[in-house]
């Protein structure tokens, strides 16, 4: 029996296969349950917390979203300058000091462990959101979910990963994921860029394939479904070294022709110029599903955190 009731939500790492069912399963049930009602009352009395220390726009509305149809509350503070720590509190003390008011904890911060941090300071679960260029458990989440429907199997997959390998907290979690069920991985992307080589030696060691190349096209015409990413300019220390990497892949009409076969396309948003926006129209372009598939794992993930299912 799978059961999620008090954990923290931290890292890619902590999944087994039978929680990721166990999450798909819930996920969907509450996918099936909104198509005949608003809301639910799960979920009523308990408060959710979410401190973001880091913008976002689908992140903290998803996890909001995701409490209000499940009956409960939300308490918010959107920014670090709106907050204490404006004024020096550290994590440490925002998470014990948030704890006597909620009972679950959503933290985004720009340092890697930070939600670690939060966690070991709160009796409440706490919820990583993304911590710098560390871990987003949540994101990859709903990617596998949105995978499973996509393409009906997470079984022998073939994914071509593509961008900003080094900094993408959404990846990093992603692949610890997907190497549970043996996918082949091509990681794609600028050399300044790549996958750190602790996550790749990691894989390796699991037996899970990994191809490292600079070449997209190559990748995703041996690829089920391409995963565009952002370079993230907020985490290039030398920006000259982002003007140079900026716009080094680009997904639009023209190299999907040259694919001559039907690909799905995910991202986890926001972008850029990696997609173009005449993509957005093409079948296998998923993106804005995926962000909807959001609701549907947070939903799952705070009811099952929560004891509720
Ligand atoms: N995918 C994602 O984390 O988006 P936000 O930064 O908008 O939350």
């Amino acid at each position: 029996m799978v059961s999620l009731k008090g954990k923290d939500i931290l890292h890619g790492n902590q999944f087994s296969r039978k929680e990721i069912d166990a999450v798909i399963k819930v996920a969907s049930d509450f996918e099936k349950e909104l198509k005949k009602k608003d809301s639910l009352t799960l979920l009523k009395g308990k408060i959710l917390a979410t401190l973001f220390f880091e913008p976002s726009t689908r992140t903290r509305l998803s996890f909001e979203t995701a409490m209000q149809r499940l009956g409960g509350g939300v308490i918010s503070m959107a920014s670090a300058e709106s907050s204490s720590a404006a004024k020096g509190e550290t994590v440490a003390d925002t998470a014990r000091t948030v704890d006597q008011y909620a009972d679950v904890i959503v933290i985004r911060h720009p340092r890697i462990g930070s939600a670690k941090e939060a966690a070991d300071a709160a009796q409440a679960p706490v919820i990583n959101a993304g911590d710098g260029a560390g871990q987003h458990p949540t994101q990859a989440l709903l990617d596998i979910y949105t995978i499973q429907k996509e393409l009906g199997s997470l079984k022998s997959l073939k994914v071509s990963l593509v961008g900003d390998l080094k900094n993408g907290r959404t990846v990093h979690a992603l692949v610890e994921l997907l190497s549970l069920f043996g996918t082949r991985l091509y990681f794609v992307s600028p050399e300044s860029l790549r996958m750190p080589e602790e996550i790749t030696s990691q894989l390796k060691q699991k037996g899970i394939e990994v191809v490292e190349t600079g070449e997209m096209k190559e990748a995703a015409l041996a690829s089920d479904l391409i995963y565009m990413t952002r370079i993230q300019k907020e985490r290039f220390g030398d920006l000259s070294e982002y003007e140079r990497v900026k716009g080094s892949y680009i997904i639009g009409s023209e190299f999907l022709k040259k694919l001559k076969k039907k690909i799905t396309i995910l991202h986890p948003l926001p972008r850029v110029d990696e997609i173009s926006q005449e993509v957005d129209s093409y079948p296998g372009a998923a993106y804005f599903r995926q962000v909807r598939n959001g609701i549907f794992v947070r939903m799952a993930l705070l009811a099952m955190i929560l004891g509720k299912r």
